[in-house]
C-alpha cells in the first residue's frame, strides 16, 4: 500500500487537468453521504479537492467510502472531471473539477477530534494546545507556518548575497547578563555546577567578530525565563546578526533591504530607507521607546502653563519639580463614568490618576484640581492642546519618567477603546540614541539599559562618570506598529573601555572576570571594531501573519503560565536522575 504514488496535491487540479487520471493522499475533511452518491472533501496542507464515490463507478470502494470518517486518512484514485453546471466553487482553487472515485485505500481511522479541523473555532487555547497536532491541521496555522518558512527561507538567501556566514553558538553555555533570568541546566560530571541555555548568543557572536569570521548571521532560539506576554516566550527564535567594522549607515540599509525582502513576500511595501527617531522624541511625544505611530494623538508638555495656576491645584507639584504632561482624545466628550474608569486604569498602572478638562459649545468643564487653577489656565491648555469642542484634554502629572509612561499606556488604551489604529498601516523605523544606562533604585546602581558591551557615544565618552544620566549610547531598536522587533548596538571593543564601564556599574576587577572573564580575555587580542542586532523572528510573523499571539507563530508554544500542555512539561524527573546530577529537591519554598 505504501508504494502508491500520489500524483497531485489537493490543492493543484483545475479544469486543465479534466480527464487525467490521478492519486490523492491525504485526510477526510467532511464526508457528505447522499445515499446512492458519497462526496468527500480530501485534506492535504495543499488545498481541499472533491472527491465523489459512485457505486455505478465502483462499488467496492462505493462501499469502502461509507466507512470514512473525518480525519481518516486516504488515498484516492480516480478521473478528474469538471463539475456541472452551478456545482462549481470558486472559494476553492481546485472549485471547477472533482475526482470521480474509482479505488480507495485507508491508511488510518482517527477518534473523534475534540474540536473541528476548521479555521474559525471557539475552542479554549488550552485544548487546542494539548491537541496542538490537530490544531496546527487547521488551515490558518498551515498558512502561517508556510509563511515562516518563506521568511527563514528569504533571511537566508539575503544574508548569504550580503556575505553573512551561519554559525551555530552552544545551547550549553554559561549564563550571559541580558537581564531576564537563567534557565539553567545542571551538570552530571560536575555537582553543583550549572549550564544556562543562551538568552542570546550576544558573547559568542562577539567573539566570532574576535575569530575574523567578520560577517555573522544565525536563526537561533533564545530561553529567557521572564514573565509571560502575548508577544513574549520563555523560547523565541531571533535573527541574530553581528558584523566587523560596522557603522550604522551600513548596517541599516543592510537591514532594511531584509525586511523589505521579508514584507514583500505578503505584498507589502515598506518604503526604505526607514525613518529614524530619538529615544527622547519617542519618550516625549509617545510615551514609548516603541511608539505606535498609526495615530496621531501625542503626549505634550503643559508644566509652564500650571506655574501660574491658583494654589490647591496642580501648582504645588509644579513648583515641587513635578511635570504635567497630557493628550487630547480627539472626539470622545467622556463622561463622568468613562473618565472614572480611565482613571481606575491609571491607578493600576501605579498612577495617581487623571485629571480632565472637556471643552464645551457651552463652555469648559474640568476635574476639580484643573478647574480651581483658574480659567486661564484651562484656556491655555486648550489652546496649547489644539482641543476643540466634543475633545477632552487628560492630564497625568508627577515625576517625568512615570508621567510619560503611564500617558503611554494610556495613549495605546484609547486607541484600542476609540479604534484610533487604522488596518492596513505598516509603520517601521528605528529608535536611536538610547540612554547607556538607568538608575536601579532598589539596588542603588546604574545598570546598562541593553547590556554592559554597548558602546558610548563618541561625543558623551567625555561625560561618562561625570553625569552617566546624560550618557547616549550607540544602540538602536527596530519598530514596527508599536511592537520591538529587533535591538543592537556598536559593542565596545576596547578593553580599557570595558573596564571603565564595568566600572561605572560597580562591579569591581574580580567580578568582572568572574562572570566574563573568557570574554574579556579575548577582546585583548586584536578586537575589530563591531556591532550587530538580533531580530525577533516570531514578532515579525506573528505582525506579518496578523496573528494576536505569539503562541499562534510557534508550533509547540508554552501557556501563559510557561507550560506545554501537550507534553506536560516541565515535569518531575525520577529519584534516579536526580541522584546523579547531585540535586535534592527543597519542598514547599
Ligand atoms: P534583545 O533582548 O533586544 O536583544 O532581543 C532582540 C529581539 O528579540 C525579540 N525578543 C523576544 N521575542 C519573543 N519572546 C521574548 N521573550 C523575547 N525577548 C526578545 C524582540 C527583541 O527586539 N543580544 C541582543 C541583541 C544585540 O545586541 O545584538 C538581544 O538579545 O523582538
Amino acid at each position: 500500500m505504501e508504494t502508491l504514488k500520489r500524483t497531485h496535491s489537493c490543492g493543484e487540479l483545475t479544469a486543465a487537468n479534466a480527464g487525467q487520471s490521478i492519486l490523492l493522499k491525504g485526510w477526510v475533511d467532511r464526508r457528505r453521504d447522499h445515499g446512492n452518491l458519497i462526496f468527500v472533501d480530501l485534506r492535504d496542507r495543499e488545498g481541499v479537492t472533491q472527491v465523489v464515490f459512485d457505486p455505478e463507478r465502483s462499488a467496492e470502494s462505493h462501499q469502502l467510502a461509507k466507512t470514512l470518517r473525518s480525519e481518516f486518512v486516504i488515498a484516492v484514485k480516480g478521473a478528474v472531471r469538471v463539475r456541472g453546471q452551478g456545482l462549481t466553487n470558486s472559494n476553492l482553487k481546485t472549485g471547477e473539477i472533482e475526482i470521480g472515485a474509482e479505488e480507495l485505500w485507508i491508511f488510518n481511522e482517527a477518534k473523534t477530534t475534540p474540536f473541528p479541523i476548521e479555521d474559525e473555532i471557539t475552542t479554549s487555547e488550552d485544548v487546542r494546545l494539548k491537541y496542538r497536532y490537530l490544531d496546527l491541521r487547521r488551515p490558518k496555522m498551515q498558512e502561517t507556518f508556510r509563511v515562516r518558512h518563506r521568511i527563514c527561507m528569504a533571511i537566508r538567501s539575503y544574508m548569504d548575497k550580503q556575505g553573512f556566514w551561519e554559525v551555530e553558538t552552544p545551547i550549553l553555555t554559561k549564563s550571559t547578563p541580558e537581564g531576564a533570568r537563567d534557565y539553567l541546566v545542571p551538570s552530571r560530571l560536575s555537582h553543583g555546577s550549572f549550564y544556562a541555555l543562551p538568552q542570546s548568543p550576544q558573547l559568542f557572536k562577539q567573539i566570532l567578530m574576535v575569530a575574523g569570521f567578520e560577517k555573522y548571521f544565525q536563526i537561533v532560539k533564545c530561553f529567557r525565563d521572564e514573565d509571560l506576554r502575548a508577544d513574549r516566550q520563555p523560547e523565541f527564535t531571533q535573527i541574530d546578526i553581528e558584523m566587523s567594522f560596522p557603522d550604522i549607515d551600513t548596517l541599516f540599509p543592510m537591514i532594511e533591504g531584509m525586511m523589505a525582502e521579508v514584507f514583500a513576500l505578503k505584498g507589502i511595501n515598506i518604503p526604505i530607507p526607514l525613518p529614524r527617531m530619538t529615544f527622547e522624541e519617542a519618550t516625549e511625544r509617545y510615551g514609548s521607546d516603541k511608539p505606535d505611530t498609526r495615530f496621531e494623538v501625542h503626549l505634550q508638555d503643559f508644566t509652564e502653563i500650571f506655574k501660574t495656576a491658583e494654589p490647591g491645584t496642580f501648582r504645588e507639584m509644579v513648583d515641587a519639580g513635578d511635570t504635567i504632561r497630557g493628550l487630547v482624545a480627539p472626539k470622545t466628550a467622556y463622561s463622568r463614568k468613562a473618565l472614572d474608569d480611565l482613571t481606575n486604569y491609571v491607578k493600576q498602572l501605579g498612577g495617581a490618576g487623571v485629571a480632565w478638562i472637556k471643552p464645551g459649545e457651552d463652555g469648559i468643564t474640568a476635574a476639580p484640581v484643573v478647574k480651581n487653577a483658574g480659567t486661564a489656565v484651562m484656556e491655555a491648555v486648550i489652546r496649547k492642546g489644539g482641543a476643540r469642542a466634543g475633545d477632552t484634554v487628560l492630564l497625568v502629572a508627577g515625576k517625568k519618567d512615570q508621567v510619560l509612561s503611564l500617558l503611554g499606556s494610556l495613549r495605546l488604551e484609547l486607541a484600542r477603546r476609540e479604534n484610533w489604529i487604522p488596518a492596513g498601516k505598516w509603520n517601521m523605523f528605528w529608535v536611536v540614541e538610547f540612554p547607556l544606562l538607568e538608575f536601579d533604585t532598589t539596588d542603588q546602581r546604574w545598570v546598562s539599559r541593553h547590556h554592559p558591551f554597548t558602546s558610548p557615544a563618541d561625543a558623551d565618552m567625555e561625560i561618562l562618570e561625570a553625569h552617566p544620566e546624560r550618557v547616549r549610547a550607540k544602540a538602536y531598536d527596530l519598530v514596527l506598529n508599536g511592537t520591538e522587533i529587533g535591538g543592537g548596538s556598536i559593542r565596545i571593543h576596547r578593553s580599557d573601555l570595558q573596564a571603565r564601564i564595568f566600572k561605572l556599574l560597580g562591579l569591581s576587577d574580580q567580578e568582572a572576570r568572574d562572570k566574563f572573564g573568557f570574554f574579556l580575555e579575548a577582546l585583548e587580542y586584536g578586537t575589530p571594531p563591531h556591532g550587530g542586532i538580533a531580530l525577533g523572528l516570531d514578532r515579525i510573523v506573528m505582525i506579518l501573519s496578523g496573528q494576536p499571539s505569539i503562541r499562534d507563530v510557534i508550533a509547540f508554544p508554552k501557556t501563559a503560565r510557561g507550560v506545554d500542555v501537550m507534553s506536560g512539561s516541565p515535569s518531575n524527573v525520577s529519584e534516579q536522575q536526580l541522584k546523579e546530577l547531585g540535586i535534592q529537591v527543597r519542598k514547599g519554598n
